[in-house]
Order: C-alpha cells, then structure tokens, then sequence
C-alpha cells in the first residue's frame, strides 16, 4: 500500500518511473536514468538550492539578464498568454511577468513534471495584479497542447524555456522538441529560450560539483527516490557523485558511480554493477551563440532579440514563430 495520494497523476508517474528507470538501468552498455526524475519534493527543494550555490551562476546570469531587459522584451513580445514549460520556483519568470503586465493583464500557465515546483510557482506568483495563474502537471510537450487550447483566443502567445532546461536533451531531441514547440504555436508568438554558454572546462566542472555537495545530493536523490518509491535498495553510501565534461557533445554529464561490485534489487530482479561502473543520469549541454541561432532558425523561429551576459555566461534567445 501507498501512502501516497493516488491521483491520477502520481499514478502514472509512478508508473512510467517504474519502466522507465527500468530500461535505463538493464539495457547493456552505459546505465542511464531520465533527468526528469530528480524533481520529486526533496529533489526540487534541492535544486532550489543549487541555484543559490557560489559555483552554480547560471540561474543568476539569467536574473541579471531579465532585470536588464524584460521591459524590452515585453515590448518585443507583448503577449497575452505565457505558457512555461517547467516553471520550478519561478522566481525569474515574476520579472518577466511583471514587466509584461505593465501593459495588460495577463494568462499564464506553468507545465512542470514535479508537483513540488508547481506548488512553488503557485506562491511565488500569488498576488501580482492581473495575472491569472494555472498550473498543469505533465510532460511539457502534452502540457503546451492542453495549454494551447486554454490561451487566450486574442492576443500572442509567449513560451518560455528557461534556465537552460534544453541543455538536457541531445541534438536530435532539441531539434524535435522545439519544432513541437512551433508548430503548437502561430504567427507571431514567441519563445523565450535560455541557453547557458561555454566557459573554461573548471567553471564548468564546479558548477555541477560544488563545494557543498549540494549537487551530490540531488543527484544521490534519484537512488533514493527509487528506494522510496519503487521498493529499490540502493545503499547511497556505496555510490558517488561524479561529472565530467563530453568534448564531443559540449555537454556536462553526472553520473553516480558504484564504489564496489554490488548487486541492487529492483521489483523481481536484481541488477549488477561493477566497482567503478556508473548510471549516467543528466547531460546539460553547453551552447555557443551561433549554434543557438543555428539550432532555433532550424526549427522556424526568427531571432527577434538576443541578450549575453557581460561576461558571456549566458544568453536570453528570443525567437518569434514565422
Ligand atoms: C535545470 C536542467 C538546467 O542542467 O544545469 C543543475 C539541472 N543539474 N545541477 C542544469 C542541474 C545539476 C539544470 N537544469
């Protein structure tokens, strides 16, 4: 028995956890779990946190970036529906929202995996004037259809990818991603895309190794969000964290490594993991600004704006649907 709530949410969440996780970690080769796991309570409290973290200046490079320039971007792109596809706190998306609602009121609705970031968003964004807030819980690309259908029929919409969130998706995977994107949207709406930049290999490394141990933790958190939820018996004591910069794919990539030849238990069936072998769990990808052009021109958006931190951190991509 459960405990939990069995909404029909939590159930299928649970349930395609449970498969999934599965396939990632008994196909032969390189053991992998979706990124998108993480963001059960604990997990999102923890990411949270990493965005306040000394080595973890992505969330803040975009902060910066929106306080600078979201009255042009409200300008640029005056829409009457905000969709976000993974909202988290969304203490960012308020400047946004707050600039935009200068000028009319406002439909916003924030797509999240995670009921945790929704509840988040919820009170970050209770009680800006003029905003009407709903909340979807699921996959982004079902959320943005349901989301489509319930936008306001008069005026353009504005989706929002933020903090780097495609960076965890390969090339192939962006590109399908954000031509859905497009084609939910019409002539004239926008998409706000935030893409953190490469920077020297140590920065890097730092950012997803903290001092801290606060990244550790969170990615320690998918071995025992497995245990709570599907009956796994990892012993996190016997894994550890561990990053590494892909040259190849300009991706950053964790991993949790085992430190001795263990076997876990998973339902009816036990999986091997030799000493050293590891479960790749998260690739965040590292854009240059051509590619990002590249990338959305691709996929039917015209850059309309685009802004760069002072010390190239991290870029605001503006495109609008053509
Ligand atoms: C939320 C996916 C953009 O890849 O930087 C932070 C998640 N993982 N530290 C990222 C994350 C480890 C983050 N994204």
């Amino acid at each position: 028995m459960s405990l939990q709530p069995c909404t029909a949410a939590a159930t299928s969440t649970a349930t395609a956890f449970a498969s999934e996780a599965r396939a990632g970690l008994t196909r032969s080769g390189q053991k992998s779990l979706p990124p998108r796991y993480f963001y059960d309570a604990l997990g999102s409290t923890l990411f949270e946190a990493i965005t306040q973290l000394p080595e973890y200046g992505l969330s803040r490079a975009e902060r910066r970036l929106f306080q600078a320039h979201a009255a042009q971007l409200a300008e640029l792109a005056p829409a009457a529906s905000v969709i976000e596809l993974g909202s988290g706190s969304a203490a960012k998306t308020a400047l946004l929202l707050r600039a935009l609602l200068r000028q009319r009121t406002v439909s916003y609705c924030a797509i999240d995996v995670s009921a945790a970031a929704l509840e988040m968003t919820r009170q970050e964004l209770a009680g800006l004037p003029g905003l009407h807030v709903r909340t979807v819980e699921s996959e982004y690309l079902t959320g943005l259809d349901t989301a489509m259908q319930a936008r306001i029929a008069h005026g353009s919409t504005l989706v929002l990818l933020l903090g780097s969130s495609l960076g965890n998706l390969d090339f192939g995977a962006s590109v399908r991603f954000l031509r859905h994107v497009r084609g939910a949207l019409h002539p004239g709406d926008h998409l706000l895309l935030g893409a953190d930049l490469i920077k020297p290999e140590a920065q890097l490394l730092a950012a997803y190794d903290d001092a801290q141990g606060v990244t550790a933790a969170f990615n320690l958190n998918l071995l025992a969000r497995m245990n709570r939820e599907l009956g796994c018996d990892f012993r996190l004591t016997q894994f550890r964290h561990r990053v590494r910069f892909n040259r190849d794919t300009q991706d950053v990539e964790m991993h949790l490594e085992s430190l001795i030849d263990q076997s876990v238990h998973f339902a009816d069936f036990a999986i091997a993991f030799r000493a050293g072998e590891t479960i790749h769990t998260e690739s965040s990808h590292k854009y240059s600004l051509t590619e990002l052009d590249r990338l959305a021109g691709n996929c039917s958006f015209r850059s309309a704006a685009r802004w760069v931190d002072a010390e190239g951190q991290f870029a605001s991509y503006l495109g609008v649907a053509v």
